[in-house]
C-alpha cells in the first residue's frame, strides 16, 4: 500500500471535510462527548443491533453491543452503535416473517446512508439474523456477524426441557389427557431461564449456525451460550476483527460465494437444521446475487447425514452442542464434502477453521461413519399439488409416512383447522393427510409458522403421534412431523393448493420427490378456473408485502430488494 497516501474511508465523505457540512457531521455528533481524534480517518464501524425488550431472545445485546466497542476501540476503530427493527418471534403478529423484507430495509438504508466504513452485525432471534444479513448483503461493506448466543438448557423437574419442542410435546399431552393444564404452565418459568435465544436447533440456532457456516461470524458464533461469559469474548475479538477487515477491504461478497452457500447447505444437513433455513439463504442468496435455486438444497444437501443428536429431531440441546465442540467439530467432521477454500471473516479458510477443531463428545456430535441419521437433509417434492416445489424434513418425520397415500381433510384457513380439529365428528384418521390453505406469503399474509397442525384429539388418543400434513405455510425450526412445507405456489397465489377438496386422494412419495394430487388435469383445470383470488390488503405495509412479494421457492423476498445497490456515497444532506 502506498504510505503516502491514507486509505479512502467512506466516512471521511462525512467527517474528512474542511467546509459547512463537515462541521455539521462532526459537530453534532460531538455532542455525545466523543474527542476529535476518533473522526481522523479510522474505521467506523456500525453495530447494527435488534435490542429490543419485545424481542426477549435479544433482550441482552445492548450489554453484548460493548464488547463489540471494547474491541473495535483496541484496534483502533471508531464503533457507533445503532438500533434496526427487531422482530420478535413469540411477540409479533401476525408473524415475524411478515416483517423480515421491511427489517432488511431498514438495514440497508441504515448502513448506506450513514458515515460507515464497515458492520457488525447484532443477531439473534429468528428473523433478526436474515433480515440484518439481507440488508447488509445490498449495500456490500465489510461486515461481520456476531450472534447473541442460545439460552441455557431449559430445567423442568430434574429434566431438561427444549424451547419450543417442548412446548409442543407437551401441548399435545394435555390434548390427550396426560397431562394438566396447571401442570403445563407451570413449566413457563423452567423452559426459558436465561437469555439468549431458544436452545434446540430451531430457526434462530439454524441461522445462528448458517451465519457460521457461510464463513460470515468467527468460528465457535452459533452454540456458545448468551450466558457464557465466552460469548462476550468472542463479541470483542468480533470489534477487533472488524477494524482488521476494514482495512483490508474484504467485503461481504467476497465471503459470501455459491461456494459459501453450498457449505452452509450441507452444514445445515448435518446439524438437522430448520426448514426456514431453505427461504432465508435463497433470499439472502438473491440479495448477494448467487445464483442458489430450491433444487440445490435437495441436490447438495439431501444425501448428507445428520451427525447431530439436537431436539427437535434427538436429544440434546445447544449448551451440550457448545460443551461437545460447537459447529467447528461438525464441519470438520463433514470437511471432504464441503468447499475448504472458501474464505472467512477472520481471514482464514473454512478448512483452517475446522480442520482440527476437537469433539469432546461422541454422543452429541456423531460421526459420518455413525451418524444420528442417515441421509436426512431437506427434500424437495414436486407434483401437480406443488409445481415450483415443497419442501419437507425427513429428520423431523416419521419414516413409515414417507410414502404414504390418504385422503385429504381439507381447512382453508388456520382459524377453520382450530375450529374444527377438536370436533368429534370430524371425518378424519391417522391415514387423512390434512391440508391447510391461504397460509403462504400472500394468504396469511407473511407465510406463518402453522405447518405443523395439532393432530386430532381421537387419533393422539390411540397413542398416534403423526400424520401427512401439507400446507403452504412454515413450520417452527423447534417443530416435527411429516409436514409438507412452503407449497409453491401457495394457494393464495392460486397455486393448486387453494382448489383441494375433502375426499381427495393425495400421495406423498419423498425418496421419488412426488407430491400428487390423484385428479386429472382436465379436473384440475376445471377448479382452478373456477378459484377466486382472496381480498387483497388495501394500504400500508400490508399492501406494499402482498403485491411485491415472491412465493417461497425464491426465498420470499419482494420482488423489487432483490440484488444491491452498494454503499456508494449518498448526496449531501444539506
Ligand atoms: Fe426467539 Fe426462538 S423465539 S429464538
Ligand atoms: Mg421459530
Amino acid at each position: 500500500m502506498d504510505s503516502e497516501k491514507p486509505p479512502f474511508r467512506r466516512s471521511q465523505a462525512w467527517f474528512g471535510r474542511q467546509d459547512r457540512d463537515g462541521f455539521v457531521h462532526r459537530s453534532w455528533i460531538k455532542n455525545q462527548g466523543y474527542p476529535h481524534d476518533l473522526l481522523d480517518g479510522r474505521p467506523i464501524i456500525g453495530i447494527c443491533n435488534t435490542w429490543s425488550e419485545l424481542t426477549p431472545c435479544n433482550g441482552h445485546f445492548r450489554e453484548l453491543a460493548e464488547f463489540v466497542k471494547r474491541g473495535v476501540y483496541e484496534a483502533g476503530g471508531f464503533p457507533l452503535e445503532f438500533p434496526v427493527m427487531s422482530l420478535g418471534e413469540t411477540q409479533l403478529r401476525p408473524t415475524a416473517m411478515l416483517f423480515r423484507n421491511l427489517a432488511s430495509m431498514d438495514v440497508e438504508e441504515s448502513i448506506r446512508g450513514n458515515p460507515i466504513d464497515g458492520v457488525v452485525l447484532l443477531m439473534g432471534c429468528d428473523k433478526t439474523t436474515p433480515s440484518l444479513m439481507m440488508g447488509a448483503a445490498s449495500c456490500d461493506l465489510p461486515t461481520i456477524g456476531l450472534s447473541g448466543g442460545p439460552m441455557l438448557n431449559g430445567k423442568f423437574r430434574g429434566k431438561d426441557v427444549g424451547s419450543g419442542t417442548g412446548v409442543w410435546q407437551m401441548s399435545e399431552m394435555v390434548r390427550a389427557g396426560e397431562m394438566t393444564m396447571a401442570e403445563f404452565s407451570s413449566c413457563e418459568s423452567d423452559m426459558h431461564r436465561s437469555s439468549g435465544t431458544c436452545m434446540t436447533m430451531g430457526t434462530a440456532s439454524t441461522m445462528a449456525s448458517m451465519v457460521e457456516a457461510l464463513g460470515m461470524a468467527l468460528p465457535e458464533n452459533a452454540a456458545i451460550p448468551a450466558a457464557d461469559t465466552r460469548r462476550k469474548r468472542l463479541a470483542q475479538l468480533t470489534g477487533r476483527r472488524i477494524v482488521e477487515m476494514v482495512k483490508q477491504d474484504i467485503k461481504m461478497s467476497q465471503i459470501l460465494t455459491r461456494q459459501a452457500f453450498e457449505n452452509a447447505i450441507r452444514t445445515n444437513a448435518a446439524i438437522g437444521g430448520s426448514t426456514n433455513a431453505v427461504i432465508h439463504l435463497l433470499a439472502i442468496a438473491g440479495r448477494i446475487g448467487v445464483d442458489l435455486k430450491l433444487e440445490d438444497f435437495d441436490k447438495l444437501g439431501s444425501e448428507v447425514n445428520n451427525i447431530l443428536n439436537l431436539q427437535p429431531s434427538g436429544k440434546y440441546l445447544m449448551e451440550d452442542f457448545c460443551y461437545a465442540g460447537g459447529l467447528p467439530a461438525v464441519m470438520r467432521e463433514i470437511l471432504p464434502m464441503l468447499h475448504g477454500d472458501a474464505l472467512t471473516v477472520n481471514g482464514k479458510t473454512i478448512r483452517e477453521n475446522v480442520a482440527n477443531a476437537p469433539c469432546y463428545n461422541r454422543d452429541v456430535i456423531k460421526t459420518v461413519d455413525d451418524p444420528f441419521m442417515p441421509a436426512a437433509g431437506i427434500a424437495v417434492v414436486r407434483g401437480n399439488l406443488a409445481p415450483n416445489g415443497a419442501v419437507i424434513k425427513p429428520s423431523a418425520a416419521s419414516k413409515h409416512l414417507l410414502q404414504h397415500r390418504g385422503p385429504a381433510v381439507v381447512f382453508e384457513s388456520i382459524e377453520e383447522f382450530h375450529a374444527k380439529i377438536d370436533d368429534p365428528d370430524l371425518d378424519i384418521d391417522e391415514n387423512s393427510v390434512m391440508v391447510l390453505k391461504n397460509c403462504g406469503p400472500r394468504g396469511y399474509p407473511g407465510m406463518a409458522e402453522v405447518g405443523n397442525m395439532p393432530l386430532p384429539p381421537k387419533v393422539l388418543k390411540k397413542g398416534i403421534t403423526d400424520m401427512v400434513r401439507i400446507s403452504d405455510a412454515r413450520m417452527s425450526g423447534t417443530a416435527y412431523g411429516t409436514t409438507v412445507l412452503h407449497t409453491s405456489p401457495e394457494a393464495a397465489a392460486g397455486g393448486p393448493l387453494a382448489v383441494v377438496q375433502n375426499g381427495d386422494m393425495i400421495e406423498l412419495n419423498v425418496p421419488e420427490r412426488k407430491l400428487h394430487l390423484e385428479i386429472s388435469d382436465e379436473e384440475l383445470a376445471r377448479r382452478l378456473a373456477l378459484w377466486k383470488s382472496p381480498e387483497k390488503p388495501k394500504r400500508g405495509w400490508y399492501k406494499l408485502y402482498v403485491e411485491t412479494v415472491q412465493q417461497a421457492h425464491l426465498g420470499a423476498d419482494l420482488d423489487f430488494l432483490v440484488g444491491g445497490s452498494g454503499a456508494a456515497v449518498p448526496r449531501d444532506s444539506h
